[in-house]
């Protein structure tokens, strides 16, 4: 008997690409229904070969549904998490409105899969945000071998992290850039078609931004509360894809070599480190995978026990929709939910 899987938020990026996951990875789903708001009602979304219609995440009821996959944002989740939690319905919500709550663990399966037992105080597990969810399946294993003690981290987020309406804005501002039309921003505060944006998420009043905090608050929960992190967060114009160049002080001696085999070994990694034009991952070659891509690995001289590296990872599955349904099936194998509804 298979489960009852609920994507909410299955018209965006993010909900789509879980459609997709869910049916690449023969997720063991006898029913999946698809939510957004009620603007999409009937709306079509594709899984797999089939077609769903969606329905009002308003109006759902979850009392036989046995994990609901989140990403309709942070006010949404806020709203209905807790009640449909309180249904007895796991929620797995990739906005950032439950991350930081202690008593709602916050899991890459790489990373920190025992955390997750936690989840039953609240019925909800929360997906990382996207630039630290890549981060940390890099630093882990590196972290194991030779303790880390300070991580620089500058990042290279695609638009699709700010949703469908961040793709269609740097579509049609390079559209209008060659047509000579008026260029429009309205997601992002500047124009990003042939520019970048050192501001992500709101300012904080340190001058940080929240983007910049989440990537060390979400670091220290997961990997290592003594680790320090500072970041410096960038969007690019960039469709789909996040890269980050990170600078690494380690407790222990490491080199680069010692790095790269670690890597090599170590699960949802994948090194291309070739000292050679091209031999390096982009973001353009890293969209539609699963995997950690790591290049660039190299000693850094100015400090002791020094490394750093190119990180990239496609931002809608690894940073989002795939570590979701990975936090899904540790779940199932672990049986730690089990199908509520009767197959008819
Ligand atoms: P809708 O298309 O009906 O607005 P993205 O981040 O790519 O923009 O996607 C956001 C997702 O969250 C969409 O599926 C969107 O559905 C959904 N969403 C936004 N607001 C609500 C809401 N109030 N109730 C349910 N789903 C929502």
């Amino acid at each position: 008997m298979g489960f009852k899987i609920a994507v909410a938020g299955a018209t965006g990026n993010v909900g789509r690409e879980m459609l997709n996951i869910l049916s690449e990875r023969g997720f063991p789903a006898d029913e999946v229904v698809a939510l957004a708001s009620s603007r999409s009602i009937g709306t079509e979304v594709s899984y797999g070969d089939k077609t769903l219609k969606v329905s009002n995440l308003e109006t759902y009821d979850f009392s036989d549904t046995d994990i609901c996959l989140m990403s309709a944002g942070g006010a949404v989740s806020q709203k209905y998490s807790p009640k449909i939690g309180q249904q007895g319905c796991v929620v797995i919500d990739n906005s950032s409105a439950w991350r930081y709550d202690a008593d709602v663990p916050l899991i890459v399966p790489e990373v920190n899969p025992d955390a997750i037992t936690l989840f039953s105080k609240k019925n909800i597990i929360a997906n990382p945000n996207c630039s630290t969810a890549q981060l940390v399946v890099a630093l882990k294993p590196l972290h194991d071998r030779a303790k880390i003690k300070r991580v620089v981290v500058s990042t290279y987020q695609s638009v699709s992290g700010a949703g469908k309406d961040g793709m269609d804005e740097l579509f049609n501002q390079t559209r209008a850039v060659f047509v000579a039309d008026p260029i429009e921003s309205k997601k992002f505060t500047k124009r990003i078609a042939f520019n970048v944006i050192p501001h992500i998420d709101v300012f904080m009043e340190d001058g940080y931004t929240k983007e910049e905090w989440k990537v060390l608050a979400e670091t220290k929960k997961m990997l290592d509360p003594k680790i320090k992190v500072t970041c410096t967060a960038v969007r690019v114009p960039v469709f789909i894809g996040h890269s980050e160049s990170v600078n690494i002080e380690f407790e222990n001696e490491i080199t680069a070599d010692e790095a790269r085999e670690i890597l090599r070994e170590a699960p949802g990694c994948l090194v291309v480190d070739k000292h050679e034009n091209g031999g390096y991952v982009t973001p353009y070659e890293c969209a539609g995978e699963d995997a950690t891509y790591i290049s660039r690995i190299r000693e850094d001289a100015t400090v002791e026990n020094g490394l750093n590296m190119w990180v990239v990872s496609d931002n809608l599955r690894k940073g989002a929709a795939l570590n979701a349904i990975q936090i899904a099936e540790l779940l199932v194998n672990r049986g730690l939910v089990k199908p509520r509804k009767q197959a008819a």
